[in-house]
């Protein structure tokens, strides 16, 4: 593999953000040490020739703040958790709400929006971030690193490790934003879905998990064959922003959803060690600047965030996503491309 480094301009702190390359003999990825983020995949096709798949902001301090957490590594917890408080050890730890009353990933003071250490590998990257006790409200002291790797099959592998030292919910997640066309062309929603999702959570009028899990069966939700993501899109509000319950055993890497973009060819496969993922249709997208100088509007990108349950802190019934001190918690993703 190839490693490339470059100045990736200044954060608003003043800091300087780094850009990285990592490409094999046919297609490449930039990470970034803003929010450990991965900001673009060039990737061929079999029609239009390489393009950038990942959709991303103008500038490195465009990563901090950005409501769209655009290829961000999210933590301590990726998604939401309800009323922004959950109850460990006896204990309640209250969390600065962001999104109405809850909080949406790890908070306003969220890892997407730190500039991580970074290390460089054979084959990738590796970020890291120290986050102290009391951090976004959460307890423990927290060593977290991602991973990013691109290997010879065109897999891009995302290791996610975490280590605290007293008990914490933790939820890492990769945000970025997909549209197999190229980030600057158009909507995804003739893009083909299909996912190895029996079930979805039911979510509140604030997508917060009311705690049943729902079957995907003959639904709007079920992609169990290939469709459009268009096709039921309009009978679930202004698009999709679910979690989808992954049909596999607990903590094994296994395929959980699969991509089809046919004037392009280009094809994404998600695999992931987690329970769920999900899916994000880019709802609330409204004339964003990216990068290149191009906006972009409402559904365009697609994200699939392999993740814990939503809310599991304040759900018995969902998997617990309490790390103790002592057992390090380890994650990965795999999204692989092919053309
Ligand atoms: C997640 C959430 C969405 C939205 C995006 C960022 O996918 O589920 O509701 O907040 O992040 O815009």
């Amino acid at each position: 593999m190839k490693i490339g480094k470059s100045e990736f301009g200044k954060l608003k702190s003043g800091e300087k953000a780094t850009l990285f390359t990592i490409a094999n003999e046919s297609m490449s990825i930039a990470v970034s040490d803003v929010g450990a983020a991965w900001i673009g995949a060039v990737v061929p096709s079999r029609s239009q020739g390489a393009q950038d798949v990942i959709l991303g902001y103008p500038s490195a301090a465009d990563y901090q703040g950005g409501g769209g957490y655009f290829g961000a590594t999210v933590g301590r917890f990726a998604n939401r958790i309800g009323r922004a408080a959950f109850s460990l050890g006896g204990k309640t730890y209250k969390l600065p709400p962001n999104e109405g009353q809850n909080s949406l990933h790890g908070g306003s003071d969220t890892w997407a929006y730190k500039l991580w250490a970074y290390e460089v590998l054979d084959d990738g990257l590796r970020f890291s971030f120290e986050s102290p006790d009391g951090d976004g409200g959460f307890p423990g002291n927290v060593k977290a690193s991602v991973c990013y790797r691109l290997n010879r099959e065109n897999k891009v592998i995302i290791d996610f490790k975490a280590e605290t030292d007293a008990p914490c919910p933790i939820n890492m997640t990769n945000h970025a934003y997909f549209n197999l066309k190229g980030e600057d062309q158009g909507d995804i929603l003739a893009h083909r879905l299909r996912m190895r999702t029996p079930s979805y959570l039911e979510v509140d009028a604030e997508s917060i998990p009311t705690g049943k899990i729902l079957p995907t069966a003959g639904g709007p939700m079920d992609f169990s064959q290939e469709k459009e993501i268009s096709r039921d899109i309009a009978q679930v509000g202004s698009g999709y922003d679910h979690c989808f319950v992954i049909d596999k055993k607990s903590g094994e890497l296994a395929e959980a959803a699969e991509v089809f973009e046919p004037e392009s060819g280009r094809g994404l496969r998600v695999l992931t060690t987690q329970p769920g993922i999900q899916l994000y249709t880019g709802n609330f997208i409204k004339n964003q600047p990216g990068k290149g100088g191009n906006r972009y509007q409402k559904h365009a990108g697609f994200c699939l965030e392999t993740q814990d349950f939503p809310d599991a802190p304040n759900k018995p019934n969902f998997p617990s996503c309490v790390v103790p001190p002592g057992k390090a918690y380890a994650q990965q993703a795999i999204y692989a491309f092919s053309w």
